[in-house]
């Protein structure tokens, strides 16, 4: 059973870490792994924009840079960084990481939202990316 309270403590710590300097918009990822492993991850945002690596994805690739292959959940919190921690709303993924996970998951994957450190809500894959057939055949 996936323990989500402590995958949205992690989110939170991650978002400590978010490089927001043009949005203002800061975003932590908590990405567990099948064995346990939690793997954390921010936005990083450039000055040209288009580089700008979202929070979940940086949990990605993070994790399958060091090998990893099997993800059971990702949490994830974002607010404008003077919101403070409960006051803000849900922050879903955006369609390019949802499209990534759709690459390393299977459709009952787990996205946890979360607005403070005990308000969430649980989707699987399947409710976030309909009409996605998986696991895909990448391999
Ligand atoms: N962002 C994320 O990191 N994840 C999301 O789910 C939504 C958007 C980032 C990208 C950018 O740095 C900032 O939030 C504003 O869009």
């Amino acid at each position: 059973m996936t323990d989500y309270k402590l995958l949205v403590k992690e989110a939170y710590e991650a978002q400590k870490m978010a490089y927001i300097p043009y949005s203002h918009w800061a975003v932590g990822a908590a990405l567990l792994t099948k064995e346990g492993k939690i793997y954390r991850g921010c936005n990083i945002e450039s000055s040209t924009f288009s580089p700008t690596n979202c929070a979940e994805r940086t949990a990605f690739f993070k994790a399958v840079s060091e090998g990893e292959r099997n993800f059971v959940a990702i949490a994830i919190v974002g607010n404008d960084k003077d919101t403070p921690i409960g006051e803000g709303d849900f922050c879903p993924p955006c369609g390019v990481c949802r499209q990534v996970m759709t690459e390393f998951c299977q459709s009952d994957f787990e996205i946890i939202l979360a607005r403070s450190y005990d308000d969430y809500k649980v989707y699987t894959l399947a409710e976030i990316m309909p009409l996605v057939s998986l696991p895909l055949k990448g391999e």
